[in-house]
């Protein structure tokens, strides 16, 4: 069978955790990486045996003859970086958020389609085990009729600094770069719905506070020092979505927050007119027999289509680009999904609901 040629764009925190798992597919051959920073490009290269590595993408590009790339740089990059490769003829995979703005967003998938080419989306969390089962609950009717879903992600200490916190490469703060997870998974998991608009306060506070804590969280970027980094994003929000079928969706998600310490993803629930699920501990809320119950899916590990989500994730990007297997992380959800991070901030800025197009 033919190997996917792949060539990563970036070499940072995320490009190590894909290669981590490109390596692993016996279909791929790992062919190049480019970053703007050459010694991390060359590292990246060395520890993953990658033997062609560049410092701009447009050097890749003309130098190589490549099947595929996947795009890991920072988000004011994501738009330029996909669309030079979807340009030199190859399938894409663009981690989230897809871009700085939905205009951006648009203008990746138009170039996609234009060139016949794949634009995948790394929603990662659309692969994770729990949210497969999750899938396979509703595809199956146990939920009934779904109108709400409850989308949040709460770091109490989790502003990585960097580039993260820094709105003229990030976008933003906790909104596109860790909501915008649980507002994927939850739209995706209701059927994808036509969302009509939102309302979100977003707040500023404590970013001085958490910078002088004296333990660290584990996932600064390289160089990140949160007592100098620029900071002008958002340190947590709340935001509520209302789709065009009625339902909605209440969003949460900061960096910073006196809230409980949790882990990450603490609180993605889908309520159907026949039951509710949340996501993160399993179990299943529903009434039988006039009886209130609660119910927890076991074992999921066991789960014969249980996989590590980075893996599933990569291991489909393959897939589609080999066999033209359909992606179930098109660009086109990118895009929605860009619509609603903008309106989001709009509605943030202004204090008025938001009408999306
Ligand atoms: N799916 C997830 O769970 C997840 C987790 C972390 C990050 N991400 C996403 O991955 C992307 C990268 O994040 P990261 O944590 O790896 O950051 P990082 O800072 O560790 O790495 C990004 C790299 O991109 C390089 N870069 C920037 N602009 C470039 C350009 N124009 N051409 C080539 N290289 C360029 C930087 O030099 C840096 O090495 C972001 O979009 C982020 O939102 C996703």
């Amino acid at each position: 069978m033919k190997k996917l040629r792949v060539g990563m764009i970036g070499a940072g925190n995320i490009a190590n955790t894909h290669l981590e798992r490109y390596i692993k597919n016996p279909n791929v051959e790992l062919a190049a990486i480019c970053d703007i920073n050459e010694a991390k490009a060359n590292r990246t290269a060395d520890k993953f045996g990658i033997p062609n590595r560049y410092n701009s993408v447009a050097a890749m590009l003309a130098a190589e003859k490549l099947d595929a790339a996947d795009v890991c740089v920072w988000n004011c990059a994501h738009a330029e970086c996909t669309i030079a490769a979807l340009n030199a003829g190859l399938d894409v995979m663009c981690e989230k958020p897809m871009a700085m703005t939905a205009e951006e967003a648009q203008a990746m998938k138009d170039v996609a389609d234009k060139n016949g080419k794949l634009l995948m989306l790394g929603f990662v969390t659309r692969f994770s085990t729990e949210a497969r089962i999750a899938k396979d609950f509703i595809d199956n009717g146990e939920l009934g009729d779904i109108y709400y879903s409850k989308a949040t992600y709460v770091r109490r200490h989790g502003n990585p600094g960097g580039w993260f916190s820094d709105k003229s490469r990030s976008g933003g703060g906790p909104i596109i770069d860790i909501g915008v997870h649980p507002l994927d998974l939850t739209r995706y998991l209701m059927g994808n719905p036509k969302p009509m608009s939102v309302f979100c306060v977003a707040a500023n506070e404590l970013h001085e506070d958490r910078a002088n804590l004296k333990t660290r969280v584990g996932w600064y970027p390289e160089g990140a020092d949160p007592k100098k980094d620029v900071c002008d994003v958002e340190s947590s929000a709340v935001g509520i979505i209302r789709y065009e079928n009625g339902a909605s969706t209440l969003l949460e998600c900061s960096y910073n927050l006196h809230a409980p310490s949790k882990g990450d993803n603490n609180g993605r629930v889908i309520y159907g007119t026949k039951g509710g699920l949340n996501i993160d501990d399993m179990k299943f809320y529903t009434d039988i027999n006039g009886f209130m119950v609660d119910a927890e899916i076991k074992d999921i590990k066991n789960y014969t289509e249980a996989k590590d989500m980075f893996q599933a994730e990569i291991d489909h990007f393959v897939d589609c680009c080999l066999n033209g297997t359909e992606c179930i992380s098109p660009a086109e959800d990118g895009v929605v999904i860009m619509k609603i991070l903008n309106a989001l901030y709009e509605s943030a800025k202004t204090g008025k609901s938001v009408d999306i197009i």
